[in-house]
C-alpha cells in the first residue's frame, strides 16, 4: 500500500478542471469543459469517439497546450508548475514504447525520472513490478519483441511504479487480460482508498458501472451531465435498477445525437 502523501492532504479535489478549451486548427476538440475529480473517486470520462476524452487528459498531462482555461493538479496550475507530474500515473490511449529498451531498462528509466529513490528502491519497485505484470520471463527481451498485452501490461506497469496520487488511464483495458485487469483495478483501488484518485477514459460502460464511483458524460467537447453512477441515472428518469448504457444514450442522444 502506497504511503500517504503530505501535499495530497487536506486537497479533496485532485484534478479541477475549468472551461477548458483546445482546437486543432478550425476541429474543436474540447470546448469549454469542466470536470473535477475528487479525492477517493474513481471516476469515467464517458463519450462518443471524437467526443474529446484524449484531448482533456492531454492537456492534463501537459502534452497540449489548452487554448484557453485552468487545470490543476492537487492544487497545482498544470502551466506553471512541473512538479505535478511526479504525483500522476499516466496511460496514454496509445502508449509509444522503445523497441530498443528492455522491460526491465524501461521500468528503472520511468522509475528514476518520476522521483523514485535510485539504487535498491528502485531495483526493489522494478523487480516487485515486473513479477506483479508477470513481466519476468520477458524482462531482457527488447521491447519490440513483446506481444501486444505484453507491451499493454508493461505500460500500465509504469502508471503505478512510482506510487502516484493520480492515475490518468485512457482506454487501459483494451487487450488486457481478464487477470491483467482484475490486477489494474486492484491497484487502482488500493490508491483511490489511501485517498488518491483515478480517472478512466473509456467506451465500456458495462466496466465503469462497476468500476468507477462517478463519471463525466462529455459530448463534442463539452461536459454534458456529471455525477456518480446513480445520479446519472436518476438524471434521466432510471431507477437504480437501470444501466449506466441506458443512462448513457438517453443523456448523448439528448445532445444532437452522439455516437458510443
Ligand atoms: N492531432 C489532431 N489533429 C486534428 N484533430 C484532432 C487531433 N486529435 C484529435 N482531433 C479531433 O479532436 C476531436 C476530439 O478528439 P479526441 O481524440 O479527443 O476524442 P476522443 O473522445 O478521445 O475519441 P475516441 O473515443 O475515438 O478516442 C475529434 O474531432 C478529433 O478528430
Ligand atoms: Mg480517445
Amino acid at each position: 500500500m502506497p504511503p500517504v502523501c503530505d501535499e495530497c492532504l487536506g486537497n479533496e479535489v485532485l484534478l479541477n478542471i475549468e472551461d477548458l478549451w483546445k482546437s486543432y486548427g478550425e476541429i474543436l476538440g474540447v470546448a469549454g469543459l469542466f470536470m473535477k475529480v475528487d479525492s477517493g473517486s474513481i471516476h469515467g470520462l464517458i463519450g462518443p469517439n471524437g467526443a474529446g476524452k484524449t484531448t482533456t487528459v492531454k492537456c492534463v498531462v501537459g502534452l497540449l497546450k489548452p487554448d484557453k482555461g485552468r487545470i490543476t493538479v492537487i492544487g497545482r496550475d498544470v502551466r506553471s508548475d512541473e512538479g505535478f507530474k511526479r504525483f500522476i500515473g499516466y496511460l496514454p490511449e496509445a502508449p509509444s514504447l522503445p523497441d530498443y529498451l528492455t522491460p526491465k531498462e524501461f521500468l528503472g528509466y520511468i522509475a528514476r525520472i518520476r522521483g523514485v529513490e535510485p539504487g535498491e528502491e528502485t531495483r526493489r519497485r522494478v523487480q516487485e513490478f515486473l513479477s506483479m505484470f508477470e513481466l519476468n520471463d520477458c524482462e531482457n527481451r527488447f521491447i519490440l519483441e513483446l506481444s501486444k498485452g505484453l507491451k499493454q501490461r508493461l505500460a500500465l506497469a509504469t502508471v503505478f511504479i512510482h506510487q502516484p496520487r493520480l492515475i490518468i488511464m485512457d482506454e487501459p483495458f483494451i487487450g488486457l487480460d481478464p487477470e491483467g485487469q482484475r490486477l489494474v483495478k486492484n491497484l487502482v483501488k488500493d490508491i483511490v482508498s489511501d485517498g488518491g484518485a483515478a480517472l478512466v477514459c473509456t467506451h465500456m460502460l458495462d466496466m465503469a458501472e462497476r468500476f468507477c464511483t462517478s463519471a463525466t458524460i462529455i459530448n463534442r467537447g463539452r461536459s454534458v451531465a456529471e455525477g456518480s453512477i446513480e445520479e446519472l441515472k436518476k438524471t434521466v428518469g432510471l431507477e437504480s435498477t437501470g444501466t449506466l448504457e441506458e443512462a448513457f444514450f438517453r443523456i448523448v442522444g439528448g445532445t444532437e445525437g452522439g455516437r458510443l
